[in-house]
C-alpha cells in the first residue's frame, strides 16, 4: 500500500522522519516530496535513506526517468498526508495553486488527502489560514488539528504539530475499506474499579487493550465510535473517537445506558467488577485484627442491554478459567442476550489479561468458532466484522 507523504518548511519536518519509520515498519510503501524550503530543515536524503525511495523536490529534476513523476506518483498514491503543513501549502492546496512538485503532484492526486498543519499561533488562528482550512475541508481533505503547546517561536499556543500516535492512526485509517460509514458504535474496555475506603479499591487485570483494539477496528472500518474507558488508562486512544471515562461498575451502567440507544452496535468489553462493598467507609479502614468485608453484586451491564435492546448488535465478552468453558459461554450468550460472544480462556497460552496477543472463540446463534492465536489488534476487526456482519 501506498503512502506519500508531503513536508513543508517548519521546524516540525524532523517529526515527519519518525512518522515515516512508523509508516515503514507497518509495512507501507512511502514516498516523500518535500517543499525546496523544507529542505533547510532536513535533508531529502535522510528520507530517501528511510524510503528506498529518491525524495522529490523539484518538478523537473533532470536526473529521473523520462515519465511524468507527479502524475505517476498522484496514480500510486493511496493516501496523501502533508505533514508539517505550513500555512503557505495548505493556502496553496485550498486554491489550486500548484507551483512545486508537491503541489502539483497533490492537485493530480485523486486518493484521501490529509493536512496536518504547524505554524506558529498567529498564523494558525489569522482567518485566512482559517477560512483555506476550511475550504481545504470542504474539498474532502481531512485535518489533523494542532496540538497547543511550546512553539519554536517560543510562543505557547496552538500549533504544535499532533502527535505522531495521532498523525500514524489517521493515515493508516485511510487505507481500509468503509463499510462501516454512518453505523454508531460503542466499545467499553479496561477494568471497573470498586472503592473500599478513600485509599483501597477491588478492580483485575484488564489492561483495556482489547477493547481499545476494538474501538480502533470500527473507526478504520469507518463507524462513528464511543470508546467507554477506565479514567486511570494509559493506553494510546484511537485517533478521531469520542471517549468518555468511567471508574465504578455505576458510572459505566449510567454511561452505558446514554449511549446505548443511538448506537448500532455495543461490544462489551470491559472487565467489570461481580461484587462491590456493601457499605463504602469514609475514613481509612485501621489495621487490626482480621477484616470482613461485605460484598454485594453489581449490576450486570450487558444483561441489562440485553434484555432492553431494539436492533442494536450485542456483543459480549467472556473470561474464563474453567475446562467447560464453552458450554459457561454459550450459557452466558443466551442469558444476556447477545448476537456475538467472545470467549477467551485465561489458561490459555498467549490469551488474556495484559499481552498483545489473544486466543478467542466467536460465539453465534449458529455455531462456535474457535480461532488461531492472533494479535489483538488483527482479532478485534475479525470480531467487529463478525458483529456488524460486514467484510
Ligand atoms: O457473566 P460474566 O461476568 O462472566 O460476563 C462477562 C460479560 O458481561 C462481559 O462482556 C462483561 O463486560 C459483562 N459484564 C457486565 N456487567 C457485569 C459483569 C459482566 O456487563 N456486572
Amino acid at each position: 500500500m501506498s503512502v506519500i507523504l508531503g513536508v513543508t518548511s517548519s521546524i516540525a519536518a524532523y517529526k515527519s522522519l519518525d512518522l515515516v519509520s512508523r509508516l515503514l515498519k507497518r509495512g507501507l510503501d512511502v514516498e516523500v516530496i518535500m517543499s525546496e524550503n523544507a529542505t533547510n530543515f532536513v535533508s531529502p536524503e535522510a528520507f530517501s535513506a528511510l524510503t528506498k525511495h529518491k525524495t522529490s523536490v523539484l518538478t523537473f529534476d533532470k536526473n529521473i526517468n523520462y515519465d511524468v513523476k507527479h502524475i505517476s506518483l498522484a496514480q500510486k498514491a493511496e493516501v496523501f498526508a502533508i505533514v508539517p503543513a505550513t500555512a503557505n501549502v495548505i493556502a496553496k492546496v485550498a486554491h489550486g495553486i500548484s507551483d512545486d512538485m508537491l503541489t502539483t503532484t497533490f492537485l493530480a492526486c485523486d486518493c484521501p488527502k490529509i493536512i496536518a498543519p504547524a505554524m506558529n499561533t498567529k498564523m494558525y488562528e489569522n482567518p485566512i489560514t482559517k477560512d483555506n482550512l476550511k475550504l481545504c475541508q470542504k474539498y474532502g481533505m481531512k485535518i489533523i488539528e494542532p496540538a497547543v503547546g511550546h512553539l519554536a517561536c517560543g510562543d505557547v499556543g496552538k500549533g504544535h504539530l499532533a502527535s505522531l500516535d495521532d498523525l500514524e492512526d489517521a493515515i493508516v485509517s485511510e487505507l481500509y475499506p468503509k463499510p462501516l460509514a454512518h453505523k454508531k458504535i460503542v466499545v467499553t474496555a479496561g477494568a471497573t474499579k470498586e472503592k473500599i475506603d478513600p485509599v483501597r479499591f477491588i478492580t483485575n487485570y484488564s489492561s483495556g487493550k482489547m477493547g481499545v483494539s476494538l474501538a480502533r477496528a470500527a473507526k478504520y472500518l469507518g463507524a462513528d465510535v464511543t470508546l467507554l474507558i477506565n479514567k486511570d488508562t494509559n493506553l494510546v486512544l484511537p485517533y478521531g473517537i469520542k471517549v468518555a471515562y468511567f471508574e465504578s461498575v455505576d458510572d459505566l451502567f449510567e454511561l452505558s445506558k446514554a449511549n446505548f440507544e443511538k448506537a448500532d452496535g455495543f461490544v462489551m468489553c470491559a472487565a467489570v467488577s461481580d461484587y462491590k462493598v456493601k457499605t463504602y467507609s469514609d475514613e481509612k479502614i485501621k489495621k487490626g485484627g482480621e477484616l470482613h468485608l461485605e460484598l454485594e453484586k453489581t449490576v450486570d451491564i450487558l444483561e441489562y442491554l440485553g434484555k432492553h435492546k431494539g436492533n442494536q448488535k450485542l456483543c459480549g465478552f467472556a473470561m474464563e478459567t474453567a475446562r467447560d468453558d464453552l458450554k459457561l459461554a454459550r450459557d452466558k450468550f443466551k442469558r444476556k442476550h447477545c448476537d456475538l460472544l467472545v470467549l477467551n480462556n485465561l489458561k490459555e497460552e498467549g490469551a488474556g489479561f495484559r499481552g498483545d496477543t489473544n486466543v478467542v472463540t466467536l460465539i453465534d446463534e449458529k455455531k462456535d468458532e474457535k480461532l488461531p492465536l492472533g494479535s489483538k489488534s488483527e482479532l478485534a476487526f475479525e470480531i467487529i466484522r463478525r458483529l456488524m456482519g460486514v467484510e
